[in-house]
């Protein structure tokens, strides 16, 4: 290929002399960053890596930072990762997009590993006439107003707060939707469990949330108001804080807001602790 350069020429040469004074200088403030780093890794005593292997040693942090991102596109199978993995995630994706998420038969479960739920087909299905309807538990037998429990599964204890103000209303309306109860969590009652309609289980956490007095003991009125939402079905005492046994829970100051103070019981803007169990509950034995 032939480039023309016409007869004015000039402001082509002096174009190629900047660009090739700006080249130049790139090269040379890399250079320059080589040779601090290097001076800075030799010197320094905090990281062994980068006293030992001086400017290459620093590529290290970077490629354990975008490891996770590498990973997660091109060496991670569908099903590897924690605590979900691509299949499951691309599940809820499609989903929440309201796309059809009819997953095909074949699995892509290593059925083979011990432990693994199977069902396997009958010959002889019990007919749909022949089927006997599942028999509501009932919680609370003998009591004013027993719980006539429909369902098997139900929804878990997660605090408002730990969750969104959406993700409890989602969960409300879902579980008035299937006929299940849903778990308030530590958190104390937020407005939005009430909102959908579901049944609900109040959880009595170590930190006594939303049934507590200033200083964390049980407040008996509190507690009677929230037994008379005619939705609170049962309450549940958690005895401790099975999943953090050395310090508790731990709110932190910046996600105690007013609301969250308010429904808790708590100072708003302070972090706030869930201790690993009841102060005044020491045993299991009656006094
Ligand atoms: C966001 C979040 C908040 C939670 N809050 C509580 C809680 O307030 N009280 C409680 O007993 N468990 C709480 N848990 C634990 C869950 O109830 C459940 O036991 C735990 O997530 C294990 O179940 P999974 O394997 O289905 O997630 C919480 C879990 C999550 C993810």
């Amino acid at each position: 290929m032939q480039i023309h350069i016409p007869e004015d020429g000039h402001w082509l040469i002096t174009a190629l002399e900047i660009m090739s004074a700006l080249f130049i200088f790139i090269i040379g403030l890399a250079a320059l960053w080589v040779l601090i780093t290097f001076i800075a890794d030799v010197s320094q005593t905090r990281h062994a890596i980068r006293r030992n292997y001086p400017v290459i040693g620093r590529f290290r942090y970077l490629f354990e930072k975008l490891g996770g991102f590498f990973r997660q596109y091109f060496f991670a199978m569908d099903r590897e990762e924690l605590p979900f993995n691509r299949a499951q995630r691309t599940w809820i994706y499609r989903a929440a997009k309201d796309l059809n998420n009819t997953v095909a038969f074949g699995s892509t479960r290593d059925n083979r590993a011990p432990g693994s739920v199977l069902f396997v087909n009958t010959p002889y299905p019990t007919l749909g006439e022949n089927a006997a309807p599942a028999i509501p538990i009932t919680i609370g037998r003998g009591s004013r107003t027993p719980y006539i429990a429909p369902s098997f599964f139900n929804i878990s204890g997660m605090s408002y707060g730990a969750l969104s103000k959406p993700a409890v209303l989602a969960l409300s309306k879902g579980a008035k939707k299937a006929g299940i109860w849903m778990n308030t969590g530590e958190g104390g009652l937020a407005p939005w469990h009430l909102q959908g309609g579901c049944d609900l289980v109040f959880q009595i956490g170590t930190a006594k949330y939303g049934v507590r007095d200033h200083d964390g003991a049980l407040e008996d009125g509190k507690l009677v108001q929230i037994a008379a939402h005619q939705q609170v079905r049962m309450f549940e005492i958690k005895l401790s804080q099975g999943a953090k046994p050395g310090k508790g829970g731990i709110l932190p100051a910046d996600k105690v807001t007013r609301e969250i103070a308010v429904i808790r019981g708590i100072k708003e803007g302070s972090a706030s602790i869930s201790p690993n169990r009841h102060p005044d509950i020491t045993t299991t034995k009656t006094c």
